[in-house]
């Protein structure tokens, strides 16, 4: 879709604010005509010495009135185009988060946060304002141009404003030149904006680590370079919108003086009158505001158009997690993996290469294996945040790409391996996936998490806020959150992505004897690096570079003498050692 189909759409959708205001602005072009016809007749009248004292009072009163309500009418539409202008912006954001939610880990590992960020803002607003300003101020020009040039040739003389008008055209001529450069130069500008976003969300987010590592001068000198750099460009757009002014200025001296030159000929030969020709002055100056009008539509429009073709692509991305499912009853029955093969896209060596396995429902799967194994990839896959390239993979009697997202959602309780805490109470961290819970449901997830204790010596219990504006919980909470979060959602499938990581190895007991009681009736997989997590589980795979290279319980394991055994024996002992 075009920028232009876009706001027509727009303007059809909200055409009872968008009418209300062209009928003020007729009512301003109106007056604008008006206002210098009556000036005329009264030079004339003062010139004839018909007019003095209160009448000519009253005569000037009236002009007075008439420029109060010009400045009235034009308050007015500017409020009524506003609120529906605004409404555009509000529409636009939503479609562009509605859109992002829709793309998958693929698509964010291309773009940048902190240029969406820029999108949604700076961008939506260009695109809001060639909507907005741009249609009316366009509409508002045309229409006092179109009536002040019908009256200077039908009401005061055509040969005269046939020859006054006549720097016009060159002007827009001129006009034109300038806006191809706007559109460049704003396209920078909008570009180097997102750039210049990206690195501030980026030092933001990243800031413990620029101060550890002691980078912040280097990190200032880059944000320095980037701001100059975006200062640039826009000064570039600015100096081409500077250009419009000046065009006019001349534009408009040249008529004067064509206007005077011709106008003063016509007088003299006893064909125009001196107030005649004291209106047409006053109606070329009338003519300033549709000229700015022009110059400032097209740079809106240019910036517009520039930030629309930025946000375009974003918002006809297809959906990257596609839905096209339609099971919608809740998954049930074996997991069955067969000869699953998955490579990241750009990935020349897959992460996952003909894995298959089969989990019954009610049991518990390890899934273990040296970093880079392929553990996380595939529960992403369980997940389907990846689509597998090659193999089957199927949930009961569908394959899982039968099941809408929401069925296969409500399915699985995943805890990642890298937690995210919103700014949020704990309490509203933990229910999550279940606003609705109670606090007592919230405190028995969090008893089973091995959490309940931290939370009661927090400042202000299960009400204390954490996350990006809270207290900071340490790794292993974070982790024990989201383990709560999970437990609260009750999901059939339970996902641990290394999510007993960051606990010591008492807190892990807990939480795996805990786990025993809940996941009786669940299906669980527990993936990681310690093996005293997946001790107990019903079958264990051992991943290595995304093949399967052993399985079987853990005394079967232990029996093979293979990396699982060895891998044991080493963590006992550092284990041993630990306690010793
Ligand atoms: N988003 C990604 N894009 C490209 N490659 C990736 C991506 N995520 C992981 N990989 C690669 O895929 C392989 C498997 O990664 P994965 O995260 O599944 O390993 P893991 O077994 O979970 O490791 P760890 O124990 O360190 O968590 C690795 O080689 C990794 O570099
Ligand atoms: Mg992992």
């Amino acid at each position: 879709m075009s920028l232009a189909r876009l706001v027509a759409s727009f303007v059809g959708r909200h055409r009872g604010a968008y009418a209300a205001s062209a009928v003020m602005l007729v009512g301003i072009a109106l007056l604008t005509v008006w206002i210098p016809r009556e000036a005329g007749r009264l030079v004339d009248a003062l010139v004839a010495r018909q007019l003095g004292g209160w009448a000519l009072a009253r005569e000037l009163l009236g002009l007075v009135a008439a420029g109060l309500g010009v400045y009235a009418l034009r308050v007015g539409w500017r409020m009524r185009l506003y609120a529906a202008a605004w409404r555009l912006g509000v529409e636009l954001r939503a479609r562009l988060l509605r859109r992002l939610a829709l793309q998958g880990p693929a698509y964010f590992q291309r773009q940048r946060t902190g240029n969406l960020m820029a999108l949604a803002t700076n961008d939506v607003d260009a695109v809001e304002m060639a909507a907005g300003e741009a249609v009316l101020a366009g509409f508002d020009g045309t229409l006092t141009l179109v009536l002040v040039v019908a009256t200077m040739s039908l009401g005061v003389d055509a040969r005269l404003a046939a020859c006054a008008l006549l720097p016009f055209p060159a002007m827009a001529l001129a006009f034109w030149w300038i806006s191809r450069h706007v559109h460049a130069a704003s396209r920078d500008a909008l570009d180097r904006f997102g750039q210049l976003n990206d690195q501030v969300q980026e030092t933001l987010a990243g800031l413990r680590t620029v101060r550890a590592l002691g980078l912040g001068q280097r990190t200032q000198a880059q944000f320095a370079q980037l701001a100059g750099r975006n200062a640039e460009a826009a000064l570039r757009a600015q100096a081409w919108e500077a250009a419009y002014e000046p065009a006019v200025g001349m534009a408009l001296a040249a008529a004067t003086t064509l206007a005077l030159a011709m106008g003063s000929w016509l007088v003299w030969r006893g064909e125009l009158t001196i107030g005649q020709l004291t209106s047409f002055g006053l109606y070329l100056g009338q003519l300033v505001w549709p000229m700015f009008a022009a110059g400032w539509v097209l740079s809106l429009l240019q910036r517009g158009q520039a930030a629309w073709a930025r946000l375009q692509p974003v918002l006809d991305e297809p959906p990257g997690i596609a839905d096209a499912g339609t099971v919608t009853t809740p998954p049930a029955g074996p997991l069955v993996l067969q000869d699953l093969r998955f490579a990241y896209p750009g990935q020349p060596r897959p992460a996952l290469d003909g894995v298959s396995l089969r989990l019954e429902p009610g049991r518990t799967l390890g899934l273990v294996g040296p970093t880079g194994a392929g553990k996380s990839t595939l529960l992403r896959l369980l997940l389907r945040q990846h689509a597998p390239q090659a193999g089957r993979l199927a949930w009961g009697e569908h394959d899982l790409q039968a099941y809408t997202l929401a069925a296969l959602r409500a399915g699985i309780a995943w805890v990642p391996q890298e937690p995210f805490l919103f700014s949020a109470s704990i309490a509203d961290n933990i229910a999550l996936a279940r606003p609705g819970a109670s606090r007592a449901q919230v405190e028995h997830a969090a008893r089973l998490a091995a959490l309940h204790e931290d939370i009661e010596r927090l400042p202000q219990g299960y009400d204390t806020p954490v996350g990006e504006r809270g207290v900071t919980l340490s790794g292993g909470q974070r982790q024990r959150v989201a383990i709560a979060r999970a437990l609260l959602q009750d999901a059939p499938l339970l996902l641990l992505d290394d999510a007993l990581s960051a606990v010591d190895t008492a807190t892990e007991a807990r939480i795996l004897a805990h786990l025993r009681q809940a996941r009786v009736g669940r299906t669980v997989v527990i993936a990681g690096h310690r093996l005293s997590a997946v001790a107990d589980a019903d079958h264990t795979v051992v991943l290595q570079h995304g093949h399967v290279l052993e399985e079987g319980d853990h005394a079967a394991l232990l029996a093979r003498s293979g990396w699982y055994a060895r891998q044991w024996r080493y963590q006992q002992l550092q284990a041993s050692l630990d306690a010793a």
